[in-house]
């Protein structure tokens, strides 16, 4: 029986930090999808600042409506900007992915998964790591994703962090490379704890609309656990009551 719980446990509990990272140093989200005020904001700042490019195909208005308790006239107001799109409609932007292939260089992709294809770690260090460069033609660079043809769209909060280089040595060469990135205070409109914040609630609501089903199943499995434990002990006591003659 113990062995059955320890099992069940893992299985309930491993699906957390599965999710593949990338490398260097990477900032923690500290995602929480029972945070429903953070995915609330996370969803406002999705539409407003991501959408114009990206989509999310498998995520659809209503459900999101549904699971962040926002009423479904507050999602058609606020939320849905075409006109052609209806609150049972999929999340997909208008922008027609050869034009924005065109403008950008790679095709903005679709969001839906990326949370759990990258880790939630990775997009929340993603959005943090925009740095200014001349060299590209979009005047910034990733320190996560090298050479990202997305534009910083969040300069105008975060401003435009500078790169922080140093001397690195590999294969018996040095070379200056970027390290870490530096904001320098007031250069965008909200101070960096703000700005970690906001990219906090956009990753949010990107690792909940990964996996809509994730909050209802945590909050389940708790309930399946203290179940358990309540007949393990029934169990126990019944136990005791059949060998009591026996011994
Ligand atoms: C102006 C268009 C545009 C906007 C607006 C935009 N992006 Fe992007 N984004 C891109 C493009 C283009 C790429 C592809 C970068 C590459 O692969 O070089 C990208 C890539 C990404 C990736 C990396 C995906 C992966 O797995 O490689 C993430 C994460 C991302 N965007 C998140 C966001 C978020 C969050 C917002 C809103 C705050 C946003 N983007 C707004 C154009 C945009």
């Amino acid at each position: 029986m113990r062995k059955i719980l320890i099992a069940l446990a893992f299985a309930l509990f491993s699906g957390q930090g599965m999710t593949a990272g990338g490398g260097g140093d990477v900032m923690s989200a500290d995602a929480d999808v029972t945070d429903t005020a953070s995915l609330q904001n996370g969803a406002k700042l999705f539409v407003n600042y991501c959408m114009g490019c990206h989509s999310m195909k498998y995520m659809r208005y209503s459900r999101l409506a549904d699971d962040l308790e926002i009423p479904e006239s507050v999602v058609e107001e606020q939320l849905i900007f075409s006109p052609t799109k209806k609150i049972g409609d999929t999340m997909t932007n208008a922008m027609p992915m050869e034009m924005s292939e065109k403008w950008f260089g790679a095709a903005p992709p679709d969001l839906s998964l990326t949370a759990r294809v990258r880790g939630a770690d990775w997009v929340y260090t993603y959005l943090n790591t925009f740095y200014r460069d001349e060299e590209r033609g979009l005047g910034v660079n990733n320190l996560t994703l090298a050479n990202a043809s997305m534009p910083h769209v969040l300069a105008r909060l975060q401003g435009v962090p500078e790169p922080v280089l140093e001397e690195v040595h590999s294969g018996g060469q040095s070379k200056l490379a970027v390290v870490s990135v530096d904001t320098p205070e007031g250069s965008g409109t909200l101070t960096e704890d703000e700005y970690h914040e906001l990219t906090r609630d956009i990753t949010n609501f990107m690792v909940y609309a990964a996996e809509p089903v994730q909050a209802e199943r945590e909050r389940l499995g708790v309930y399946v656990l203290l179940f358990l434990i309540v007949l393990t002990f029934i169990l126990y006591l019944l136990k005791r009551e059949y060998w009591k003659d026996v011994h």
